[in-house]
């Protein structure tokens, strides 16, 4: 393994985090390695919403409100697995700092595809430059990326979306690895004209 395969399979996502601060100038480096993704024309189409303390606790409550009646009434996560899901909903597992991950919109559906296809991409960046910075990351989408009261805690304009609500700080757990599915790639992958 290299110096890129290597980090891309160590990356994990985190859900339980230290109470230790994570410095705006780590987060400043994070984010620039998320603003060199690639893009569709190069549009750059991302903005970074960076949450902490009365605003993180805001955007927590959104999704803690939705999860405390989700969870319980999902059949698929197993009983015992739910005291712990709710207790992470609660604060993302005392992540001290989220990023909010936005991108534009536009009538074109193909290019608003294109552009969350851009911010998904620097999130993947984001993601990887945080394990340099030993902090760790969760991608959270889902009903908290679509809820309106997501939006107007970010002041989120009508044209834009989120692509993900990226808690980060220092991780206090190792999870191990969620295995792939066809880890050989024997099912995955079609090669034709080999
Ligand atoms: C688009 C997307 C949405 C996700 N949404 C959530 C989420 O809402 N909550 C969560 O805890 N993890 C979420 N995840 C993280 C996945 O659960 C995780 O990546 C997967 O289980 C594999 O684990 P790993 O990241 O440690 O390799 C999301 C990941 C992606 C790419």
């Amino acid at each position: 393994m290299g110096r890129i395969i290597e980090p891309i399979k160590e990356r994990r996502s985190i859900r339980n985090y230290k109470n230790k601060e994570v410095s705006k100038e780590k987060i400043r480096k994070v984010l620039e390695a998320a603003n060199w993704a690639p893009s569709n024309g190069n549009s750059q189409p991302w903005e970074f919403v960076v949450a902490k303390d009365e605003y993180a606790k805001k955007i927590s409550k959104v999704f803690y409100d939705w999860a405390k009646d989700y969870i319980p009434n999902a059949d698929y996560i197993p009983e015992e697995k739910k005291k712990a899901m709710l207790e992470y909903s609660k604060d993302f597992g005392g992540a001290p700092v989220q990023i909010v991950v936005t991108y534009q919109t536009g009538e074109d559906e193909i290019e608003t595809e294109e552009s969350l296809m851009a911010a998904s991409a620097a999130i993947q960046n984001l993601s990887l430059a945080a394990l340099e910075e030993d902090l760790g990351t969760v991608w959270i989408a889902g009903h908290i990326a679509h809820a309106d009261r997501t939006k107007e805690i970010i002041d989120l304009a009508e044209d834009k979306k989120i692509a993900g609500i990226i808690p980060i700080g220092y991780p206090d757990i190792d999870p191990a690895a969620p295995p792939r599915k066809d880890p050989n790639l024997v099912e995955k992958v079609k090669w034709l004209g080999f």
